[in-house]
């Protein structure tokens, strides 16, 4: 016995954690953090015509759909449980100001309406921006080549108007103006919407990984970027800011956008503010797992999973990612 001793390699007593490891069951027993249906949010195109389901060459399994189209997919992502989407437009026309963005027969609206009439068990999010309605594709309105805050930030508050009376269920603005959020609320508070949430983009970045984005949605900036509006990747502390002044100004829940290059950002703002946090798996990080699987150099079903276990973790409530049916499909 005493001989034995001298040859162990760890102490007595020495801490293992592999013992919590060392069989599924245990596993599960001890996990921290799980990504559940609910956490959900799909992402969604609509577009004008009827019968129309074309696929997004960059974003495999996601799809432009028509009104009818969208409602049938709508049936299934409920079926599904998952328990709310967020709405994208492509108008049938663009133009300076984006008019069609805050039109009451635009693109939005008619599918709100039709969601609506649907009944079904399902958070409508509508996504409140003008790149998709403007020709040149910025967020807002030009002024020579700069986007013009205050005249922007007023169409802003026509469009989510438009929506909430269309029968959205959350209002989302995406623009990155100064003082949208403020401004949106008092249009809704005073217009008879005051029980209508707010989810803010708050911490929105320029990235390079919207680009898959830009094909589904048909939203790339004619000229230049999004740099005078979106966040510079490099600040952390400036992201905090933006989510400060979005709460004040009355945001009932805050976004980060990206999530997984921007995890940092989503911990911090988990441990600073009591709203719920969202955070937006965007398409570039989608159609790079999708790529890679697809060449065969990852496994696609664990690395999507790591990675939304990883948003999670880092603090996020809610996830709007493309990969919620494939996710919700593979859940218990
Ligand atoms: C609109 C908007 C964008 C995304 C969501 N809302 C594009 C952009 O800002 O260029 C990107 C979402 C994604 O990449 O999945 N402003």
């Amino acid at each position: 016995m005493k001989q034995m001793e001298k040859e162990l390699v760890l102490e007595i007593g020495a801490p293992r954690p592999r013992r919590l490891r060392s069989n599924p069951l245990l596993r599960r027993m001890v996990r921290e953090t799980q990504v559940r249906r609910e956490d959900l949010i799909l992402p969604l195109f609509v577009c004008p015509g009827s019968g129309v389901r074309r696929e997004i060459s960059s974003m495999p399994g996601n799809f432009q759909l028509s009104v009818d189209q969208l409602v049938e997919e709508c049936r299934q992502v409920a079926g599904l449980g998952i328990p709310g989407i967020i709405l994208f437009g492509l108008p049938p026309h663009k133009d300076a100001v984006g008019s069609s963005g805050y039109d009451p027969q635009g693109i939005v609206p008619q599918a709100l309406r039709a969601l609506k009439e649907a009944q079904l068990e399902l958070v409508l999010i509508a996504d409140v921006c003008l790149c998709e309605y403007t020709d040149h594709g910025h967020c807002g309105v030009l002024q020579g080549e700069e986007v013009a805050n205050d005249p922007t930030v007023e169409l802003l508050g026509r469009e989510a108007l438009v929506y909430a009376q269309a029968g959205a269920d959350i209002i989302a603005p995406s623009d990155m103006m100064d003082g949208r959020v403020g401004y949106i609320r008092r249009v809704l508070d005073t217009q008879g919407f005051s029980h209508l949430p707010i989810m803010a983009y708050a911490a929105k970045f320029a990235s390079g990984f919207y680009g898959p984005f830009r094909e589904a949605a048909e939203s790339t900036p004619q000229f230049g970027d999004r740099k005078g509006y979106q966040m510079d990747p490099a600040n952390a502390r400036e992201a905090l800011r933006e989510i400060e002044l979005d709460l004040r100004e009355g945001a009932d829940m805050i976004m980060v956008k990206p999530a997984l290059a921007y995890l940092d950002i989503i911990r911090a703002a988990r441990e600073r503010y009591q709203v719920p946090v969202a955070a937006y798996n965007v398409s570039g990080e989608f159609s790079m797992v999708k790529a890679a699987a697809q060449l065969g150099w990852i496994d696609e079903v664990r690395v999507r999973d790591e990675i939304l276990l990883a948003i999670k973790r880092a603090g996020a409530d809610l996830i709007l990612t493309y990969f919620a049916k494939d996710v919700a499909r593979a859940l218990p």
